[in-house]
């Protein structure tokens, strides 16, 4: 560990210049979110749909990375399985958190929401769209249940492949969208000396407040 933290002692990056002010922001977070986002993508950010969400029962607070894969409605959509713990904890207890992080724009986005299973027809629409071999492994995985290789699972698609061999592979019940409607949005966009800009989105009745914070 001493040479590794020789090695984190000498990580201090710097970030730009560049100014982020107030009157650079969309009015909506929806479009500033989506402005961002297009960003990363056209920077070619590996990954940049990759958020982390983030689910509390019981005092036990959980995060993950899902894939972040449309809005409807200006509610964030991801898909997952509907027994999967982080499912679970969703149906227990609504109330999430997650984060975008774009290191090479030296970007993130955090919000908070409340998260619902999104409608049936949302599902069917992505997971038509999904390769047969995503579709056929969100048949095969129980997931985050504990298992003895990895031939259990892939074995499972093996039997699946033949018995929906030549149709089209239709969407387990046990899988599908969650929708986030998101209710506190907060920008961060890194600048030199740690002068970060930052500014929050929350909902007043007549839409959004938008305030610079502190870095
Ligand atoms: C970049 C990335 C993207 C992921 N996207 C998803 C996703 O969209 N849906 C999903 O169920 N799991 C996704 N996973 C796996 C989850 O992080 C997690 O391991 C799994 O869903 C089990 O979580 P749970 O036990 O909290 O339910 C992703 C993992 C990574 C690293």
């Amino acid at each position: 560990m001493d040479n590794l933290s020789e090695k984190i002692k000498q990580l201090r990056n710097e970030y730009s210049d560049s100014d982020f002010l107030i009157e650079h922001l969309d009015k909506n977070p929806v479009k500033q979110f989506t402005n961002w986002l297009d960003d990363a993508i056209e920077t070619k950010i590996y990954e940049p749909n990759a958020m982390v969400l983030a689910t509390s029962v019981d005092n036990q607070p959980r995060s993950r990375y899902v894939l972040f894969k449309n809005i409807v409605e200006d509610k964030l959509i991801f898909h997952t399985h509907y027994e999967s713990p982080k499912a679970l904890e969703m149906l227990a207890n609504p109330n999430i958190s997650g984060i975008f992080y774009w290191a090479e724009i030296h970007r993130q986005v955090r919000f908070q929401g409340i998260a619902k299973k999104a409608d049936k027809t949302i599902s069917d629409e992505y997971f038509s769209t999904r390769p047969r071999g995503g579709q056929l492994s969100a048949w095969a995985s129980d997931q985050s249940s504990i298992i003895k290789n990895r031939e259990e699972v892939t074995n499972k698609i093996a039997e699946l492949d033949k018995k929906f061999e030549n149709q089209e592979v239709p969407r387990p019940d046990f899988w599908g969208g969650f929708e986030i409607e998101v209710n506190y949005w907060e920008f961060w966009q890194g600048r030199r000396n740690r002068t970060h800009d930052r500014f929050c989105y929350t909902q007043n009745t007549q839409g959004w407040n938008i305030e610079r914070m502190s870095p």
